[in-house]
């Protein structure tokens, strides 16, 4: 692609980093041809296991069956933890930078140990026991981390609630996996304002009576409700704890987590991720994408609730014995300069953001960049959504100086960590291209009837091998899981994104082929938007449909239709965004409503969402064939009091 603008490695980056193109080459073949081999041996270096495996590799994708190092036995909070001990038991392992710029803090891995044993100490006094699913509803606080690794500890399943979801949304995902333990805070701090986490729990808890114990982290000391048999103390509880507390071994193949995420259809899945895969994917992920150094300060500035926050803050980082920064706080808090300034603060050498934030920092201008020296950074990455170049080059020449590469990483909740990404000493960039296939990935694209693209191309983009970190079920409904991902093209893992292949093998995502939108690098199903708005007495009939948004990628854009005799109102208006806040959360508002008369219908009453997408992104001149619709005057209507113009 000669007219794409290439960045090549540089030589400087390459002589100290772990992987150059030549041996990127040959890990890469290897790991194709015969994976077993390359898996088993990553699996030594990389992870301690009580056990080792009968068999590495048990998949049938035709069968949705997926199964990693049968028979091998681990604990993967001694993995992150534990094994640390010995040698670096003083080094820091997570270093909390808080919303407010005064408040940080450093936890070494000795404290850490001590931390997640008093916490699973407190889980086992509450009745908690291996296979138990525990909810977590937390602010991004050290704490946070601690309960994950005491679940982990313990052989709990944790499920983490995005601290940013509603009520509604936590009683749904604590009802589906049956927790009967949620751990919160009293409230979480963004961005200089409260978020009443413990009051959300309350309201969720409502609905959820088989809950029998939240076990609360005072941190701001907000006055909160209290119920004396249900809650505990964190803090007065642990501290009459021990500070010691056994590891529970596991099989590979016990549960780890359940992370909820939205599909095309339907409630949220649960996306469930087992030990021994998903722990050696996000290590291996973490060394190399990251070119991981020991002295590294390694910061990823996504949320624990996030599949992100999972495998990028907290178990691929401390599985490789890293430091890695928590964060609290916002980009923009109290300016636009935050992040720069804590780079500078906690000199960061690797530094994890996603394109939303990228571009939301750019519209401020380069003066809070420059105030800021950076020269701790060394390298750059992205993730959750296509990065335009004008973006990356930003982020390229403004905040890293032209010396640190970007990794522009894909992957997805299901793949449990990064499938697509340059390696930085050994891919040159192309700006807006995840590039190449990590060690052991076999990506394909297919066309409209199924067959594989050769060369150039553009299609749905496949995996045909399987990789360790793969998810291994939706909880409870493992045919959702074969319907979604192994129905599509037999034999594939099918991602939901379409991607094009360009001369050199590079692959350039171009966006979800299903009805999932992504905002600010956010995954919403259109369907849950519309089962909110639906809720209301009003309204007769939703459509709800992605469009270019400049900051968040693709904004929310609700078509809505009101029963005969309702008269719309920018009161109503008001009411209904109100309403997707209440039902998922913030992240879901509508950026637009438009009031709709009718909906595009195909006779046999599909609603033809392709017209409005065109309608909502103002491309009317190519709207395709509308001759097939039940009534095609509703197109008018639609496109006279279109929102964007
Ligand atoms: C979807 C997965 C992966 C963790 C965060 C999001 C989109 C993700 C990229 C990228 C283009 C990307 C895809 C994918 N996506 N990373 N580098 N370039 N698109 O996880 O919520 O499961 O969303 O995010 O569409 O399918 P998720």
């Amino acid at each position: 692609m000669s007219d794409v603008k290439t960045y090549p490695v540089k030589t400087e980056f390459q002589s100290q980093a772990l992987i150059d193109n030549k041996t990127y080459q040959t890990m890469y073949q290897a790991s194709i041809d015969n994976p077993e081999q390359f898996w088993a041996e990553q699996a030594e270096k990389l992870i301690h296991w009580d056990q080792k495996w009968q068999s590495v590799m048990d998949v049938d994708y035709r069968e949705a069956k997926i199964s990693w190092f049968n028979g091998a036995k681990l604990n993967v909070c001694y993995n992150c933890v534990d094994r640390h001990l010995e040698n670096n038991a003083d080094k820091t392992a997570i270093i909390w930078e808080g919303d407010d710029p005064e408040i940080s803090e450093s936890i070494t891995y000795r404290e850490l140990h001590e931390k997640v044993c008093r916490f699973a100490n407190l889980l086992k006094a509450r009745g908690v026991k291996k296979g138990d699913r525990v909810c977590i509803y937390m602010p991004m606080i050290p704490e946070v981390g601690y309960a994950m690794l005491a679940c982990a500890r313990i052989g709990a399943v944790h499920s983490v609630v995005f601290g940013g979801f509603s009520p509604e949304s936590l009683k749904s995902r604590i009802l589906d996996s049956d927790c009967k333990v949620v751990i919160t805070a009293d409230e979480g701090l963004r961005g200089g304002k409260k978020v009443p986490l413990k009051d959300n729990t309350d309201t969720a808890l409502k609905h959820c009576p088989d809950v029998h114990t939240v076990i609360v982290v005072k941190y701001t000391h907000a006055k909160i409700n209290w119920t004396p048999e249900r809650d505990v103390d964190y803090q007065q509880q642990a501290a009459t704890l021990s500070s010691e507390c056994p590891v529970e071994i596991m099989d590979a193949e016990d549960p780890l987590f359940i992370l909820y995420t939205s599909g095309s259809t339907g409630k949220p899945k649960g996306v469930l991720h087992t030990c021994g895969g998903y722990i050696l994917y996000a290590a291996i992920t973490h060394k190399y994408v990251f070119d991981h150094h020991d002295n590294d300060v390694y910061w990823c500035t996504a949320d624990a609730g996030w599949i992100t926050g999972h495998s990028y803050i907290f178990y691929g980082p401390l599985a490789n014995g890293a430091t890695t920064l928590v964060f609290e706080g916002v980009p923009t808090y109290p300016d636009a300069g935050r992040f720069w300034q804590v780079i500078d603060k906690h000199k960061v050498n690797t530094f994890y953001t996603a394109p939303t934030a990228i571009r939301a920092l750019m519209g401020q201008g380069e003066q809070f960049v420059k105030q800021a020296s950076r020269s701790s950074l060394r390298l750059l990455g992205t993730v959750g959504e296509p990065i335009n170049p004008e973006a990356w080059e930003w982020y390229y020449h403004t905040v890293g100086d032209e010396r640190c590469p970007i990794v522009d990483t894909w992957w997805q909740t299901e793949t449990g960590g990064i499938l697509l990404t340059p390696l930085p000493g050994a891919t040159d960039l192309k700006p807006g291209s995840a590039t190449r296939p990590f060690f052991g990935i076999k990506p394909a694209l297919m066309d409209a009837d199924g067959n594989e693209l050769e060369g150039e191309a553009s299609g749905a983009l496949v995996m045909s091998q399987s990789w360790p970190g793969q998810m291994r079920t939706v909880y409870g409904d493992h045919q959702r899981f074969i319907d979604t991902y192994f129905s599509q093209y037999k034999g594939y893992y099918f991602s939901g994104d379409g991607a094009r292949r360009d001369a050199d093998g590079y692959y350039w995502i171009t966006g979800r082929m299903d009805d999932v939108l992504n905002v600010s690098g956010h995954r919403l199903g259109t369907a849950e938007i519309e089962s909110a708005l639906v809720l209301h007495e009003d309204v007769a009939e939703a459509a709800v449909v992605g469009y270019p948004h400049d900051i968040k990628g693709q904004g929310v854009y609700a078509y809505v239709t009101l029963m005969s005799g309702q008269s719309p109102s920018d009161e109503l208006k008001q009411t209904l965004t109100k309403l997707v806040s209440q039902e998922i959360g913030a992240i879901a508002k509508p950026d637009v409503i438009q009031w709709a008369p009718g909906l595009p219908k195909t006779r046999s009453g599909k609603i033809m969402r392709r017209i409005l997408r065109k309608i909502a992104s103002n491309e009317l001149d190519n709207l395709g064939d509308t001759s097939t619709l039940a009534d095609p005057s509703v197109v008018d209507d639609l496109i006279e009091n279109r929102a964007n113009r």
